[in-house]
């Protein structure tokens, strides 16, 4: 019976030599299945004389069970070598440097509001708030504006719509408003002085060159109290200068105008230019509330003194962090906004 020793010998070669999956089932196929090599002696079996059959089944079937082993421990090798080969592929390095996520921070202007607001904090002003879209009377009616007032002219306001009534909206062109509402609400609520408030947020005018955007934003100073003096004022004013850059300058009230103080001042700074010298730089406006402010907001005048001032955050941010282009803060290339994260 070499015909079958010699077959077994070479399915089993075949069987070793398979290096997939697919061509290890291809040889069962050919050697095990209904159309095999192997399952074919065994139906020739019926053919033999008699006496040879049992001798000749057993050899089949030595050879099949051998090759059925073969297949069996050879598809185990080609398994456990493929889960080598991806275990090796997909270790990971855990000694690689990792992938930076790329944190964001906050806008200069932004942190320039926070520092503003937390030195007005400790003095303790009350932070409030106003729409930005404003009437006509608290943006500048009650703020001693009359209607055809020239002063009005110092703002260039960007109307959002015009009925031709009093009552018209704008986007408001400064945050002085806020006074106004917050006063109100005071009263309102059966309050009264003293009384300390920050307001901080975007004002809007149609002014656009290298330090004027239309976009800008203010902080605004309000407090009334029963004695507050225009030395209140001014001791407030150069604490905060100084809390603000860390250090001190040589500073002047400069007489001014605004509706709604008297008098009124803009507070100058001697601002040390890269060669050296100095130059008296403008930083905010300021007053003592003008008696018909209180008077609009229903507060006695006669009883009560206080003392205002408002300020551009972009400037303030422009001085601290030594930027001479306004307008690179708005155009939101990262490359500029990263140094200040
Ligand atoms: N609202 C004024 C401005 O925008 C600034 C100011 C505020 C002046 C408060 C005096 C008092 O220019």
């Amino acid at each position: 019976m070499t015909g079958i020793e010699e077959l077994g010998r070479r399915a089993l070669a075949d069987i070793a030599a398979a290096d997939t999956p697919a061509a290890l089932e291809q040889l069962r196929v050919a050697l095990l299945g209904k159309g095999g090599s192997v399952t074919a002696q065994l139906k020739s079996l019926g053919a033999l004389p008699a006496g040879e059959r049992k001798a000749a089944g057993e050899a089949i079937n030595r050879v099949r069970d051998a090759i059925g082993e073969a297949l069996g421990a050879r598809r185990e090798a080609l398994e456990s070598a493929a889960l080598d080969a991806r275990l090796a592929g997909e270790t990971v390095d855990v000694t690689l440097p990792g992938r930076n996520p790329g944190r964001g921070g906050l806008h200069p202007v932004s942190r320039t509001l926070e520092r503003i607001a937390g030195i007005f904090g400790k003095l303790g002003y009350e932070l409030a708030d106003g729409p930005e879209i404003e009437d006509d009377w608290h943006n500048f009616e009650a703020l001693n504006f009359p209607p055809h007032h020239p002063a009005r002219a110092m703002h260039d306001t960007f109307y959002v719509s015009a009925d031709g009534s009093g009552d018209r909206r704008l986007l408001r062109t400064h945050t002085s408003g806020v006074q106004v509402r917050y006063m109100q609400d005071l009263v309102a609520a059966g309050g009264k002085p003293p009384l300390r408030m920050i307001a901080a947020g975007k004002v809007y005018r149609s002014d656009s060159d290298q330090t004027h955007t239309p976009m800008f934003h203010q902080v605004e100073g309000l407090l009334v109290d029963e004695q507050a003096s225009l030395a209140d004022l001014k001791g407030t004013l150069v604490e905060f200068v100084r809390a603000f850059f860390e250090r001190d300058f040589e500073m002047r009230f400069r007489p001014s105008y605004f509706p709604f103080t008297e008098p009124s001042a803009e507070l100058d700074i001697a601002w040390q230019q890269p060669d050296g010298s100095t130059r008296w730089l403008e930083v905010l406006g300021c007053g003592m509330v003008h008696p018909s402010v209180l008077r609009n907001v229903g507060i006695d005048p006669e009883r009560h003194t206080g003392f205002a001032f408002g300020l551009g955050v972009e400037r303030f941010a422009m001085l601290r962090y030594g930027v001479d282009d306004l307008r690179s803060f708005f155009d939101n290339d990262v490359r500029f906004l990263r140094q200040f994260a």
